[in-house]
């Protein structure tokens, strides 16, 4: 089954219908994982919000290991996550996309993998291509799809390296200029270790983002809440119809 982490913004899936609720214990958290079964032409797709019903857990509190355990029991096998970023290559002005291929970790302090008690042996999971090709490619196909039926196509972007910062605060003008010196096409504060934890429990991962500011320093000014919010609304009538366009594709595959 494929599943939607949601993150900033897509809190609806508006063209989905919801056919159920679970609510999941793990052991990695007292509160059980809540899940939401949705549904489009017949295809289900498990839809989970990562900062919680009301968008109240900040990105450094976000409990990665109860959310992808409980997309793991559940029998997701498939994660597309849906990211507002801010954008630091000259193609991902705000509204613009990015299918990303590369990450660079910049958090500290955050619960990062299952394998570190009752281990039979010390183990390292593979994560020189930290999104799964295959999945990307499925991405890419179902945003020219959208973009197709579009009367408003969006700029997409294949590839580029997310650059994984610690928030919630969002950077300095410094910080970003170091970080474009490090490679980092677009930044974000959740791909890690939720890309790793889904790595070590055998899920494909891949991440559609939505440039929903220019990083700090890149333009005059500073960096508007209001103008993000306007941003991420207008581009969810658009993420949705990636997302109906995937799960139909996906379904097809034999991926449901
Ligand atoms: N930096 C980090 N994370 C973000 C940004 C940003 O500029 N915009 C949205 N998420």
């Amino acid at each position: 089954m494929l599943a939607v982490i949601g993150g900033t913004g897509l809190s609806e899936m508006t063209g989905f219908e919801s056919t159920g609720r679970k609510r999941l214990h793990t052991p990695f958290a007292d509160r059980r994982v809540w899940v939401e079964l949705l549904q489009y032409r017949n295809n289900t797709l498990a839809f989970l919000l990562r900062h919680g019903k009301n968008h109240v857990i900040p990105p450094h509190k976000v409990n990665y290991r109860a959310n992808l355990w409980a997309l793991h029991q559940l029998g997701v096998t498939q994660i597309v996550a849906v990211n507002a970023v801010g954008g630091i290559h000259e193609s991902l002005a705000p509204g613009c996309f990015a299918i990303p291929d590369q990450i660079i970790d910049y958090t500290y302090g955050r619960s990062n993998t299952f394998f570190e008690e009752d281990l039979e042996s010390v183990t390292h999971i593979d994560f020189t291509y930290p999104f799964t090709e295959t999945l990307r490619q499925a991405l890419l196909e179902s945003v020219n799809a959208a973009n197709k039926a579009s009367s408003e196509p969006r700029l997409i972007t294949d590839g580029g390296v997310y650059g994984c910062t610690q928030g919630p605060r969002l950077e300095t003008a410094a910080e970003v200029s170091k970080l474009k010196r490090d490679g980092c096409d677009l930044l974000g504060m959740t791909a890690m270790p939720e890309a790793a934890l889904a790595r070590e429990l055998g899920m494909d991962y891949a991440m559609l983002a939505l440039s929903v500011n220019r990083a700090a320093g890149l333009f005059e000014g500073e960096i508007r809440m209001e103008d993000i919010t306007a941003v991420v609304e207008d581009g969810m009538e658009f993420v949705v119809s990636v997302l109906q366009s995937l799960v139909q594709n996906q379904a097809g595959n034999g991926n449901n």
